[in-house]
C-alpha cells in the first residue's frame, strides 16, 4: 500500500470544491504531489490521516511555536468560548496581556489584530500618518506577511520593482518601498537621507531567506540612522519570537519606536499585536478623532475578540517563559550540531544557522550577510528533496527554505531523528 494513500485520496477530491486542491493557495508547496492530510497534533507531534506519526519541526511556520494545542490554553480557549467570543468590547484578559507586552518589548501601549501581517499594515499607517511621508523602507528578500508595500525587492540593475511572483500589485511598489540589502549602512543612509521614509520596517535578523544575523553594531548605528531621519524603526518580532520572550528586542536591547508580534502569541489562535513608544501614542493621538475612528483603515471587527485574547493571556503566562525557552534553546543548539557535523563529514560547502530556538542550513559555505546572497544560494529541487526523504520518514520541516523550530514539548530524541534522517539524505547526495 502506498504510505500516504488516504492523503492522496483526499487532495484528489478536494480538486471538486477547493482551487488547487487546498484551503490555503501555499499548501500546494510541500514537497511531494499533494499535501498530507493531518488527522491530529499535539505538543511537537502529529499524525496524518494514514495513521503515519510525525516530529513536527515546522510548527505551522512559528504559529504553533508553543507547541500544538498546549493543554493550559486549550483550557483557557475553551472556558472563553463557551462564555463569549467575539463582542466588539474588552475583557479583562486584555489588561494582563497589554503589561505583559509591556513588560517583554519596553514599549509603552498596545493593540491587537488578527494576524502579524495587519499589525504590520497598521503600523505602517500610523508612521505614515504621523511622519506625514510617502515611504517605507524594508530588506530585500524580507517577509512581513501579504503587506503590499513589503512585496518589493531590487531588481538586477539595483532598482527597486515588484518582487517575483507578486500577484496583481495595486501599484508598482517602487512608488511605496524602498529597498536595500541587509547589513549595509551606506545603502540604509542613501535611502533615508531624501526624508520621504516613514518607517523602517525589519526583522532584528532576517529569518524569511535563511537565517541572516544583523553584523555587530549593525542595529545601533541603523537606530541613530533612522532618529537622524526622522523615520521610524518597526521591529516585526513573529519570527524573531524564538530569540527569547522578549525576542531580539530584549536580548539586543533594540529600541523600536513600534513593534509587531503575531502568530505564536495565542498558541495559534488568531491573533497579533503591535506595540508603540509613548512618543509615537502622543503623536498619532493628537491625529485621530473619535468621530473617524472606525473608518480610518486600522481595525477589524473580530480584531481585539475575547477569545483571541484570553488564548494570548494564557500564552504569555505560562507557555512563552523564560524556564521554556531554557529548554527550548539548548535544542536547536543540539540540532546545529547534529547537521553541522553531517555537513563537515561530506565536506559539503553548506553552513548552518542559529537564533534561540530556530535553526536552517543553507546551501552556501559561509552564512550569508544578506537576502541577495542567501536567495542566490538556494536550490529548490535540493530543497524538495531534502523535505520529502525526511516527511517519508516521520519529520516535517517547513515548506519554505530548511527552517526546524524547538517547541517546549520537542525532545533530544526527536532532534536526533531529524539528525539521522538529514545524515541518510547526505549519504544518498555523494
Ligand atoms: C516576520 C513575519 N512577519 C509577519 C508575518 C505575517 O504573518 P501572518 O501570515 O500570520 O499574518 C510573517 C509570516 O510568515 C513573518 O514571517
Amino acid at each position: 500500500m502506498v504510505q500516504h494513500s488516504k492523503s492522496a485520496a483526499m487532495f484528489r477530491t478536494a480538486q471538486n470544491s477547493l482551487l488547487g486542491g487546498v484551503p490555503m493557495n501555499w499548501m500546494k508547496k510541500w514537497a511531494g504531489a499533494f499535501p498530507i492530510f493531518v488527522n491530529g497534533a499535539k505538543g511537537a507531534h502529529f499524525s496524518d490521516a494514514d495513521g503515519c506519526e510525525y516530529v513536527d519541526l515546522c510548527l505551522g511556520d512559528t504559529g504553533a511555536m508553543t507547541g500544538h494545542s498546549p493543554d493550559v490554553v486549550v483550557e483557557a480557549v475553551a472556558k472563553r468560548a463557551r462564555e463569549g467570543i467575539t463582542l466588539m468590547l474588552p475583557t479583562e484578559d486584555a489588561l494582563y496581556v497589554g503589561e505583559d507586552l509591556k513588560k517583554r518589548f519596553g514599549l509603552a501601549y498596545w493593540q491587537f489584530t488578527l494576524t502579524a501581517t495587519d499589525a504590520n499594515r497598521f503600523s505602517i499607517r500610523i508612521a505614515r500618518e504621523i511622519t506625514q511621508r510617502p515611504k517605507i523602507l524594508v530588506f530585500h528578500y524580507c517577509y512581513h506577511g501579504t503587506v503590499d508595500e513589503s512585496f518589493a525587492g531590487l531588481k538586477n540593475d539595483g532598482v527597486v520593482g515588484p518582487r517575483r511572483g507578486n500577484i496583481g500589485p495595486p501599484v508598482n511598489p517602487a512608488e511605496t518601498t524602498r529597498v536595500v540589502e541587509f547589513n549595509d549602512l551606506n545603502a540604509l543612509e542613501d535611502a533615508l537621507e531624501q526624508h520621504d521614509v516613514a518607517c523602517i520596517l525589519a526583522e532584528p535578523a532576517m529569518t524569511n531567506v535563511g537565517i541572516i544575523l544583523p553584523e555587530e553594531g549593525y542595529w545601533k548605528a541603523a537606530r541613530e540612522l533612522a532618529r537622524r531621519y526622522g523615520t521610524l524603526l518597526i521591529v516585526d518580532e513573529t519570527h524573531t519570537i524564538c530569540a527569547g520572550p522578549g525576542g531580539c528586542t530584549a536580548e539586543w536591547k533594540l529600541e523600536p519606536d513600534m513593534l509587531v508580534f503575531g502568530k505564536a502569541i495565542g498558541s495559534g489562535i488568531p491573533g497579533g499585536t503591535y506595540g508603540c513608544t509613548e512618543e509615537v501614542a502622543q503623536r498619532i493621538s493628537a491625529r485621530m478623532h473619535l468621530e473617524d475612528c472606525d473608518v480610518g483603515g486600522i481595525g477589524g471587527t473580530l480584531a481585539g475578540n475575547a477569545l483571541s485574547l484570553a488564548a494570548m493571556r494564557a500564552t504569555l503566562e505560562q507557555v512563552l517563559t523564560k524556564a521554556n525557552f531554557d529548554k527550548m534553546i539548548p535544542l536547536a543548539v543540539r540540532f546545529n550540531d547534529g547537521v553541522s557535523a553531517e555537513i563537515k563529514r561530506h565536506g559539503f560547502p553548506w553552513n548552518v544557522q542559529r537564533l534561540g530556538c530556530r535553526a536552517e542550513y543553507t546551501f552556501c559555505q559561509k552564512p550569508p550577510r544578506n537576502g541577495g546572497e542567501s536567495a542566490a544560494a538556494s536550490d529548490f529541487e535540493l530543497e524538495r528533496f531534502l523535505h520529502l526523504y525526511a516527511l517519508n520518514r516521520g519529520v516535517l520541516l517547513t515548506p519554505f527554505h530548511n527552517m526546524a523550530l524547538m517547541c517546549p514539548a520537542t525532545t533530544e530524541a526527536d532532534i536526533d531523528l531529524h539528525t539521522k534522517v538529514f545524515a541518510e539524505a547526505v549519504k544518498e547526495l555523494t
